[in-house]
């Protein structure tokens, strides 16, 4: 059943292409850059036009394609947007109400937290639809909508690509949104294009996969890696430091790189291991630059920096001990991309330090427990 792979995890890793290719189809016409969604939904549309925010809810990797979700509906829907651990949701007093549209990420459709924040929030009047992956669960069945990824069944504990396909649910979700809202249509339309290629910029990252795998096992001694991102690049950080905690029972921390001289700097010391995410030179404006003189300051302090950038990217050569390239896409689809090699990253280092990747220790795959 794993295919001639020897984990599962690594057969879901090499269906990542597969799996957003089937959760794109039939919902985006890649040509015309237009989104067939709208009937599959079957919310009214003026749940989406006259709703006055969206939360998202969610736990562990669904909570970071839920932070990227945010950045794609207020860029694109122009809508105020929170995303809310659930575990947490549910025991403030979230203000939500009937023009509130919650999203509930699940792969499994079974968490506890997530399934507990869609009653309150149902109970409090909002929509709920759920992003889910698995057919007939329970989240989806006690929500108003459901939009399905389908990445088909997803075995090993550590989500990989559940992740990517949460991910092109929730930016083909606002793409829909921004065009109901009336949205940049121009932006949209290209978001919308350079989504529909989404499967060969991600196949194109596996094929480049092999000194990922070499950078991690010549790591596979070390105890802490840190991760710095920001805008899109921050939940990837997350992201890869949760995956290498899972498998490698590493110390790892993802911060967001503006963060770094309010506290994480300290840690910085000669060797450390940072994976740095870089967003792109031409299209995220100012932000490139910082990142670049963040990656200066840690080397500065000896920090061993693993810089993943876009194609092209020259000015972050002088400071990478090691460069990781990704296609050059939209800067809210570069978590797409950018996800893969870090996937690739704690499989493998996980690996040499001898863990089962599939089953890590004190881990179920799906938590039905608060
Ligand atoms: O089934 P769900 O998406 O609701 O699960 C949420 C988390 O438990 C899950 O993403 C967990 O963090 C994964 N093991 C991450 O790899």
């Amino acid at each position: 059943e794993k295919d001639g792979h020897d984990s599962f995890m690594l057969k879901e890793i090499a269906e990542q292409p597969k799996a957003v290719a089937d959760t794109l189809l039939g919902r985006l016409d890649p040509a015309l850059g237009t989104l067939t969604l709208g009937p599959e939904l079957g919310l009214d549309p003026a749940v989406l036009r006259d709703a006055e925010k969206v939360v998202v809810i969610a736990c562990g990797t669904a909570h970071h394609a839920g932070l990227v979700a945010r950045l794609a509906v207020e860029r694109w829907a122009k809508l105020p947007c929170e995303v809310e651990l659930a575990s947490e949701f549910r025991y403030r007093d979230p203000i939500v109400g009937p023009r509130t549209l919650v999203v509930a990420v699940s792969q499994s459709g079974e968490t506890a937290d997530t399934l507990m924040a869609v009653r309150h929030a149902r109970e409090q009047g909002a929509t709920v639809l759920a992003v889910c992956n698995t057919n007939g669960s329970t989240i989806p069945r006690e929500s108003d909508a459901v939009l399905y990824t389908h990445a088909g069944p997803e075995v090993a504990v550590a989500s990989t690509k559940a992740f990517l396909t949460q991910l092109v649910a929730c930016l083909l979700l606002a793409l829909h949104l921004g065009e109901v809202r009336g949205g940049p249509g121009d932006e949209l339309r290209a978001a919308a294009r350079a989504l529909g290629r989404a499967p060969e910029d991600v196949a194109s990252v596996l094929a480049t996969m092999e000194p990922v795998r070499e950078l991690a096992r010549g790591l596979a001694h070390q105890e802490t890696v840190l991760f710095l991102g920001r805008h899109a690049g921050y939940p990837v950080a997350l992201e890869g430091a949760l995956k290498l905690k899972e498998l490698a029972y590493f110390h790892a921390e993802g911060f967001a790189a503006g963060e770094l001289k309010h506290g994480p700097i300290a840690l910085v010391e000669p060797g450390l291991p940072v994976i740095v995410v870089v967003p792109s030179p031409v299209a995220s404006g100012v932000l490139h630059g910082k990142i670049v003189s963040n990656i200066q300051e840690i080397r500065a302090r000896g920090a061993h920096t693993i810089v993943l950038a876009e194609e092209g990217d020259e000015a972050v050569v002088p400071y990478a001990d090691h460069l990781i390239r990704v296609p050059a896409v939209p800067p809210l689809l570069q978590p797409l991309v950018a996800a893969v090699p870090l996937q690739v990253f704690a499989c493998e280092l996980a690996t040499a330090r001898g863990n089962d990747v599939d089953q890590p220790r004190n881990l179920a795959k799906s938590v039905t427990v608060e």
